[in-house]
Protein backbone atom coordinates (compact mmCIF):
# COMPACT_ATOMS: atom_id res chain seq x y z
CA UNK A 1 0.00 0.00 0.00
CA UNK A 2 0.97 3.29 -0.88
CA UNK A 3 1.92 5.83 2.24
CA UNK A 4 0.63 8.90 0.32
CA UNK A 5 -2.99 9.69 -0.15
CA UNK A 6 -2.98 11.87 -3.67
CA UNK A 7 -5.79 14.89 -3.22
CA UNK A 8 -6.97 17.69 -5.08
CA UNK A 9 -8.42 20.52 -2.93
CA UNK A 10 -10.95 23.56 -3.53
CA UNK A 11 -8.15 26.24 -4.53
CA UNK A 12 -10.54 29.12 -6.04
CA UNK A 13 -14.28 29.56 -7.00
CA UNK A 14 -14.35 29.61 -10.62
CA UNK A 15 -14.91 32.70 -12.44
CA UNK A 16 -16.37 31.65 -15.75
CA UNK A 17 -15.48 27.84 -17.48
CA UNK A 18 -13.58 26.24 -14.83
CA UNK A 19 -9.77 25.93 -14.81
CA UNK A 20 -7.25 23.50 -13.78
CA UNK A 21 -5.78 26.34 -11.45
CA UNK A 22 -9.21 26.60 -9.76
CA UNK A 23 -6.97 23.11 -7.62
CA UNK A 24 -4.55 22.40 -5.61
CA UNK A 25 -2.74 19.10 -5.45
CA UNK A 26 -1.44 17.71 -1.70
CA UNK A 27 -0.46 14.62 -0.59
CA UNK A 28 -1.73 13.44 2.86
CA UNK A 29 -1.08 10.54 5.00
CA UNK A 30 -3.11 7.92 4.25
CA UNK A 31 -5.91 7.55 7.32
CA UNK A 32 -5.77 5.40 10.07
CA UNK A 33 -8.94 3.05 10.69
CA UNK A 34 -10.53 3.56 13.33
CA UNK A 35 -13.63 1.02 14.73
CA UNK A 36 -16.08 -0.45 12.16
CA UNK A 37 -14.58 1.47 9.40
CA UNK A 38 -13.48 0.47 6.25
CA UNK A 39 -9.90 1.91 4.29
CA UNK A 40 -11.76 2.47 0.40
CA UNK A 41 -8.84 2.72 -2.25
CA UNK A 42 -10.55 4.83 -5.13
CA UNK A 43 -10.02 3.08 -8.67
CA UNK A 44 -11.92 5.43 -10.84
CA UNK A 45 -13.15 9.11 -10.29
CA UNK A 46 -16.15 10.30 -11.97
CA UNK A 47 -15.99 13.77 -13.90
CA UNK A 48 -19.60 15.36 -13.41
CA UNK A 49 -21.30 18.96 -14.92
CA UNK A 50 -22.35 18.89 -11.31
CA UNK A 51 -18.89 19.60 -9.84
CA UNK A 52 -18.73 23.16 -11.31
CA UNK A 53 -22.11 24.43 -9.42
CA UNK A 54 -20.84 22.81 -6.16
CA UNK A 55 -17.19 24.57 -6.50
CA UNK A 56 -19.66 27.78 -6.40
CA UNK A 57 -21.74 26.12 -3.75
CA UNK A 58 -24.61 26.90 -5.86
CA UNK A 59 -25.81 23.36 -5.93
CA UNK A 60 -27.90 23.31 -2.87
CA UNK A 61 -28.85 19.80 -2.67
CA UNK A 62 -25.63 19.14 -1.13
CA UNK A 63 -23.34 20.57 1.86
CA UNK A 64 -21.55 23.80 1.12
CA UNK A 65 -18.05 22.98 -0.18
CA UNK A 66 -15.32 25.76 1.66
CA UNK A 67 -11.96 26.67 -0.27
CA UNK A 68 -9.48 23.90 1.02
CA UNK A 69 -11.68 21.16 1.18
CA UNK A 70 -11.19 18.28 -0.49
CA UNK A 71 -12.72 18.06 -4.02
CA UNK A 72 -15.96 16.59 -4.03
CA UNK A 73 -16.31 13.46 -6.73
CA UNK A 74 -18.09 10.15 -7.28
CA UNK A 75 -15.53 7.58 -7.60
CA UNK A 76 -15.74 3.62 -7.08
CA UNK A 77 -13.14 1.96 -5.13
CA UNK A 78 -12.43 -1.42 -2.97
CA UNK A 79 -11.76 -1.80 0.28
CA UNK A 80 -8.34 -2.70 1.17
CA UNK A 81 -8.37 -2.88 4.92
CA UNK A 82 -11.81 -3.58 7.10
CA UNK A 83 -12.58 -3.32 10.48
CA UNK A 84 -16.29 -3.95 9.82
CA UNK A 85 -17.13 -7.71 9.25
CA UNK A 86 -20.15 -6.43 7.31
CA UNK A 87 -17.43 -4.90 4.56
CA UNK A 88 -14.72 -7.59 4.05
CA UNK A 89 -11.35 -6.35 2.13
CA UNK A 90 -11.99 -6.72 -1.77
CA UNK A 91 -15.57 -5.64 -1.64
CA UNK A 92 -16.14 -3.17 -4.67
CA UNK A 93 -17.85 0.21 -3.09
CA UNK A 94 -18.95 2.95 -5.06
CA UNK A 95 -19.89 6.44 -3.27
CA UNK A 96 -18.98 10.03 -2.79
CA UNK A 97 -15.36 9.35 -1.89
CA UNK A 98 -13.74 12.58 -3.23
CA UNK A 99 -10.78 13.32 -5.56
CA UNK A 100 -8.60 11.30 -3.34
CA UNK A 101 -6.89 7.99 -3.74
CA UNK A 102 -8.63 6.74 -0.07
CA UNK A 103 -11.14 7.27 1.71
CA UNK A 104 -12.49 5.85 5.48
CA UNK A 105 -16.21 5.10 5.97
CA UNK A 106 -18.17 2.73 8.70
CA UNK A 107 -20.74 2.82 5.79
CA UNK A 108 -22.77 5.78 7.83
CA UNK A 109 -20.70 8.39 7.83
CA UNK A 110 -19.38 8.43 4.23
CA UNK A 111 -22.19 6.43 2.70
CA UNK A 112 -21.66 4.24 -0.03
CA UNK A 113 -23.12 1.15 -2.44
CA UNK A 114 -21.69 -2.01 -2.87
CA UNK A 115 -21.35 -4.04 -6.19
CA UNK A 116 -21.95 -7.82 -6.04
CA UNK A 117 -18.18 -9.59 -7.27
CA UNK A 118 -17.27 -9.38 -10.93
CA UNK A 119 -19.19 -6.15 -11.12
CA UNK A 120 -17.05 -4.27 -13.99
CA UNK A 121 -15.84 -0.69 -11.81
CA UNK A 122 -16.39 1.41 -14.64
CA UNK A 123 -20.05 -0.34 -15.42
CA UNK A 124 -20.25 0.84 -11.34
CA UNK A 125 -19.33 4.32 -11.88
CA UNK A 126 -21.92 4.68 -15.12
CA UNK A 127 -24.61 3.15 -16.22
CA UNK A 128 -24.92 1.25 -12.71
CA UNK A 129 -23.91 4.51 -11.13
CA UNK A 130 -24.92 8.11 -10.49
CA UNK A 131 -25.57 9.14 -14.23
CA UNK A 132 -27.26 5.13 -14.94
CA UNK A 133 -29.69 6.06 -12.09
CA UNK A 134 -30.35 9.62 -13.27
CA UNK A 135 -31.25 8.04 -16.37
CA UNK A 136 -33.05 5.00 -15.21
CA UNK A 137 -35.59 7.27 -12.38
CA UNK A 138 -35.51 10.92 -14.86
CA UNK A 139 -36.69 8.86 -17.54
CA UNK A 140 -39.66 6.19 -16.29
CA UNK A 141 -40.52 8.01 -13.50
CA UNK A 142 -40.84 11.77 -14.89
CA UNK A 143 -40.80 10.68 -18.60
CA UNK A 144 -43.28 7.60 -18.21
CA UNK A 145 -42.51 6.46 -21.98
CA UNK A 146 -44.89 4.43 -23.76
CA UNK A 147 -44.70 2.45 -26.92
CA UNK A 148 -44.67 4.60 -29.68
CA UNK A 149 -43.65 7.94 -27.68
CA UNK A 150 -41.29 10.31 -29.79
CA UNK A 151 -38.55 10.82 -27.16
CA UNK A 152 -35.83 13.53 -27.83
CA UNK A 153 -32.71 13.92 -25.92
CA UNK A 154 -29.85 16.31 -25.66
CA UNK A 155 -27.00 15.71 -24.17
CA UNK A 156 -27.48 12.40 -26.00
CA UNK A 157 -23.86 11.04 -26.25
CA UNK A 158 -23.06 11.56 -22.90
CA UNK A 159 -23.49 9.61 -19.62
CA UNK A 160 -26.52 10.32 -18.64
CA UNK A 161 -28.04 10.66 -22.24
CA UNK A 162 -26.91 7.49 -23.97
CA UNK A 163 -28.49 5.51 -21.12
CA UNK A 164 -32.03 7.67 -21.60
CA UNK A 165 -31.84 6.73 -24.71
CA UNK A 166 -31.13 3.12 -24.57
CA UNK A 167 -33.78 2.48 -22.02
CA UNK A 168 -36.28 4.87 -23.68
CA UNK A 169 -35.40 1.81 -27.04
CA UNK A 170 -36.15 -0.74 -24.71
CA UNK A 171 -39.83 0.65 -24.11
CA UNK A 172 -40.70 0.64 -27.74
CA UNK A 173 -40.28 4.55 -28.13
CA UNK A 174 -38.80 6.46 -31.11
CA UNK A 175 -35.63 8.31 -29.90
CA UNK A 176 -33.91 11.21 -31.52
CA UNK A 177 -30.45 12.63 -29.52
CA UNK A 178 -28.61 15.81 -29.80
CA UNK A 179 -24.91 15.49 -29.91
CA UNK A 180 -21.94 18.19 -30.30
CA UNK A 181 -19.82 16.17 -33.61
CA UNK A 182 -20.65 13.68 -36.13
CA UNK A 183 -18.84 11.10 -34.98
CA UNK A 184 -20.92 11.21 -31.27
CA UNK A 185 -24.08 11.27 -33.98
CA UNK A 186 -23.10 8.10 -35.86
CA UNK A 187 -22.35 6.17 -32.63
CA UNK A 188 -25.89 7.03 -31.38
CA UNK A 189 -27.49 5.14 -34.27
CA UNK A 190 -24.87 3.01 -35.49
CA UNK A 191 -24.09 1.22 -32.01
CA UNK A 192 -26.88 2.41 -29.87
CA UNK A 193 -29.66 1.95 -31.79
CA UNK A 194 -31.07 5.80 -31.65
CA UNK A 195 -33.21 6.16 -34.81
CA UNK A 196 -31.85 9.61 -35.57
CA UNK A 197 -29.21 12.21 -34.12
CA UNK A 198 -28.60 16.13 -34.74
CA UNK A 199 -25.07 17.57 -34.56
CA UNK A 200 -26.08 20.59 -32.79
CA UNK A 201 -23.31 22.40 -33.49
CA UNK A 202 -23.30 22.27 -37.20
CA UNK A 203 -27.32 21.29 -37.96
CA UNK A 204 -30.30 23.30 -37.91
CA UNK A 205 -32.33 21.89 -34.79
CA UNK A 206 -35.16 23.34 -35.13
CA UNK A 207 -35.53 22.40 -38.99
CA UNK A 208 -34.46 18.90 -37.77
CA UNK A 209 -36.73 18.32 -35.17
CA UNK A 210 -39.57 19.32 -37.97
CA UNK A 211 -38.36 16.71 -39.86
CA UNK A 212 -37.71 14.33 -37.65
CA UNK A 213 -40.90 14.80 -35.05
CA UNK A 214 -43.84 15.60 -37.53
CA UNK A 215 -46.41 14.69 -34.90
CA UNK A 216 -44.14 16.75 -31.99
CA UNK A 217 -42.34 15.39 -28.91
CA UNK A 218 -44.16 13.61 -26.31
CA UNK A 219 -40.99 13.39 -23.81
CA UNK A 220 -37.93 15.75 -23.89
CA UNK A 221 -35.13 14.64 -21.61
CA UNK A 222 -33.46 17.48 -21.22
CA UNK A 223 -29.31 17.65 -20.06
CA UNK A 224 -28.02 20.94 -21.01
CA UNK A 225 -31.62 23.57 -21.19
CA UNK A 226 -30.63 26.80 -23.25
CA UNK A 227 -31.95 27.23 -26.89
CA UNK A 228 -32.50 23.82 -27.33
CA UNK A 229 -34.95 23.54 -24.40
CA UNK A 230 -36.98 26.40 -25.95
CA UNK A 231 -36.38 25.07 -29.67
CA UNK A 232 -38.43 21.47 -27.83
CA UNK A 233 -40.58 23.42 -25.96
CA UNK A 234 -41.90 24.48 -29.29
CA UNK A 235 -42.03 21.40 -30.56
CA UNK A 236 -44.10 19.48 -27.57
CA UNK A 237 -47.19 17.98 -28.60
CA UNK A 238 -50.23 17.10 -26.04
CA UNK A 239 -49.57 15.55 -22.89
CA UNK A 240 -45.83 15.86 -23.03
CA UNK A 241 -43.41 15.45 -20.25
CA UNK A 242 -40.73 17.46 -20.59
CA UNK A 243 -37.78 16.15 -17.66
CA UNK A 244 -35.64 18.71 -16.61
CA UNK A 245 -32.71 16.46 -16.01
CA UNK A 246 -29.83 19.25 -16.22
CA UNK A 247 -28.54 22.54 -17.82
CA UNK A 248 -25.28 22.29 -18.72
CA UNK A 249 -25.05 24.98 -21.47
CA UNK A 250 -25.23 27.20 -18.20
CA UNK A 251 -23.51 26.04 -15.25
CA UNK A 252 -20.03 28.18 -16.55
CA UNK A 253 -22.11 30.94 -17.36
CA UNK A 254 -21.38 34.17 -15.79
CA UNK A 255 -24.28 36.89 -16.59
CA UNK A 256 -28.06 36.35 -16.22
CA UNK A 257 -29.58 33.02 -17.56
CA UNK A 258 -32.72 33.94 -19.99
CA UNK A 259 -35.40 31.69 -19.26
CA UNK A 260 -37.29 29.45 -21.73
CA UNK A 261 -39.47 31.72 -23.81
CA UNK A 262 -41.17 28.73 -25.20
CA UNK A 263 -42.67 27.79 -21.94
CA UNK A 264 -46.39 28.90 -22.47
CA UNK A 265 -46.33 25.91 -24.55
CA UNK A 266 -46.62 23.87 -21.71
CA UNK A 267 -50.51 25.22 -21.06
CA UNK A 268 -51.43 24.97 -24.96
CA UNK A 269 -49.91 21.41 -25.15
CA UNK A 270 -51.33 20.19 -21.34
CA UNK A 271 -48.44 19.15 -20.60
CA UNK A 272 -45.46 18.95 -17.58
CA UNK A 273 -41.90 20.45 -17.23
CA UNK A 274 -40.62 19.07 -14.20
CA UNK A 275 -37.06 18.92 -12.63
CA UNK A 276 -35.62 16.13 -10.18
CA UNK A 277 -32.96 15.08 -8.01
CA UNK A 278 -31.55 11.31 -8.37
CA UNK A 279 -30.50 11.23 -5.11
CA UNK A 280 -34.02 11.08 -3.87
CA UNK A 281 -34.32 7.78 -5.25
CA UNK A 282 -31.17 6.64 -3.64
CA UNK A 283 -32.96 3.58 -1.38
CA UNK A 284 -34.07 2.01 -4.84
CA UNK A 285 -30.65 2.33 -6.84
CA UNK A 286 -30.11 -1.57 -5.84
CA UNK A 287 -33.44 -3.08 -7.28
CA UNK A 288 -32.55 -0.23 -10.08
CA UNK A 289 -29.01 -1.56 -10.66
CA UNK A 290 -30.69 -5.06 -10.80
CA UNK A 291 -33.13 -4.51 -13.22
CA UNK A 292 -30.23 -2.94 -15.71
CA UNK A 293 -27.38 -5.44 -15.12
CA UNK A 294 -30.33 -7.86 -16.53
CA UNK A 295 -30.29 -5.61 -19.42
CA UNK A 296 -26.50 -5.60 -20.30
CA UNK A 297 -26.59 -9.14 -19.37
CA UNK A 298 -29.26 -9.21 -22.22
CA UNK A 299 -27.07 -7.60 -24.24
CA UNK A 300 -29.84 -4.32 -24.23
CA UNK A 301 -28.20 -1.83 -22.62
CA UNK A 302 -24.56 -0.87 -23.29
CA UNK A 303 -21.85 0.80 -21.26
CA UNK A 304 -19.37 3.09 -22.28
CA UNK A 305 -17.01 4.95 -21.27
CA UNK A 306 -13.94 7.57 -22.09
CA UNK A 307 -11.23 6.77 -19.36
CA UNK A 308 -8.48 9.20 -18.79
CA UNK A 309 -5.47 8.13 -17.24
CA UNK A 310 -3.76 9.28 -14.29
CA UNK A 311 -4.93 10.80 -10.78
CA UNK A 312 -3.11 14.34 -11.70
CA UNK A 313 -4.84 14.11 -14.96
CA UNK A 314 -7.96 14.95 -13.09
CA UNK A 315 -8.97 18.79 -13.08
CA UNK A 316 -7.38 18.86 -16.95
CA UNK A 317 -10.58 15.96 -17.10
CA UNK A 318 -13.07 18.43 -15.69
CA UNK A 319 -12.58 21.02 -18.22
CA UNK A 320 -12.69 18.24 -21.06
CA UNK A 321 -16.19 17.20 -19.72
CA UNK A 322 -17.32 20.66 -20.47
CA UNK A 323 -15.78 20.63 -24.02
CA UNK A 324 -17.38 17.63 -24.98
CA UNK A 325 -14.41 15.17 -25.13
CA UNK A 326 -16.59 12.38 -23.41
CA UNK A 327 -19.16 9.44 -25.74
CA UNK A 328 -20.24 8.18 -22.77
CA UNK A 329 -19.02 8.35 -18.93
CA UNK A 330 -15.99 10.35 -18.38
CA UNK A 331 -13.49 8.70 -15.82
CA UNK A 332 -10.45 9.15 -14.76
CA UNK A 333 -8.42 5.67 -13.99
CA UNK A 334 -6.34 6.58 -11.14
CA UNK A 335 -4.93 2.77 -9.56
N1 LIG B 1 -30.90 15.80 -11.92
C1 LIG B 1 -29.96 15.00 -11.46
O1 LIG B 1 -30.08 14.42 -10.38
C2 LIG B 1 -28.71 14.81 -12.28
C3 LIG B 1 -27.78 13.83 -11.94
C4 LIG B 1 -26.66 13.65 -12.78
C5 LIG B 1 -26.47 14.47 -13.89
N2 LIG B 1 -27.41 15.44 -14.14
C6 LIG B 1 -27.25 16.32 -15.29
O2 LIG B 1 -27.28 15.54 -16.46
C7 LIG B 1 -26.55 16.19 -17.49
C8 LIG B 1 -25.56 15.21 -18.10
O3 LIG B 1 -24.60 14.87 -17.10
P1 LIG B 1 -23.53 13.73 -17.38
O4 LIG B 1 -22.80 13.50 -16.12
O5 LIG B 1 -24.20 12.60 -18.05
O6 LIG B 1 -22.53 14.44 -18.36
P2 LIG B 1 -22.17 14.02 -19.84
O7 LIG B 1 -23.42 14.17 -20.66
O8 LIG B 1 -21.51 12.70 -19.85
O9 LIG B 1 -21.10 15.09 -20.26
C9 LIG B 1 -21.43 16.39 -20.54
C10 LIG B 1 -21.69 16.58 -22.05
O10 LIG B 1 -22.41 17.78 -22.23
C11 LIG B 1 -22.18 18.27 -23.52
N3 LIG B 1 -22.07 19.74 -23.43
C12 LIG B 1 -21.11 20.48 -22.85
N4 LIG B 1 -21.38 21.79 -22.95
C13 LIG B 1 -22.55 21.87 -23.64
C14 LIG B 1 -23.36 22.94 -24.09
N5 LIG B 1 -23.03 24.22 -23.84
N6 LIG B 1 -24.50 22.66 -24.78
C15 LIG B 1 -24.84 21.38 -25.04
N7 LIG B 1 -24.12 20.31 -24.64
C16 LIG B 1 -22.99 20.57 -23.94
C17 LIG B 1 -20.90 17.63 -24.04
O11 LIG B 1 -21.25 16.78 -25.14
P3 LIG B 1 -21.43 17.35 -26.65
O12 LIG B 1 -20.22 16.92 -27.39
O13 LIG B 1 -22.67 16.66 -27.11
O14 LIG B 1 -21.56 18.84 -26.57
C18 LIG B 1 -20.42 16.78 -22.88
O15 LIG B 1 -19.87 15.55 -23.29
C19 LIG B 1 -25.88 17.41 -16.85
O16 LIG B 1 -26.64 18.54 -17.11
C20 LIG B 1 -25.93 17.08 -15.37
O17 LIG B 1 -25.92 18.22 -14.55
C21 LIG B 1 -28.50 15.62 -13.37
Amino acid sequence: MSNANRQFLLAARPQGMVKPTDFEYRESPVPELGPDQVLIKTNYISLDPSMRGQMENRADYVAPLEIGDVMRAGSVGTIERSNNPAYPVGTLVGGSFGMQDYAISDGKSLPFRTFPDGTDPQAALGVLGGTGMTAYFGLLRLGEPKPGDMVVISGAAGATGSVAGQIAKLKGCTVVGLAGSDDKCQWLTGTLGFDAAINYKTQNVGTELDRLCPDGINIYFDNVGGEILDLALERIANNARVVICGGISRYNATGPIPGPVNYFNLVFRRARMEGFIVLDYASEFGAAAQEMQGWIDAGQLQQSATVIEGFTELPNALVQLFEGVNTGKLMVRTS
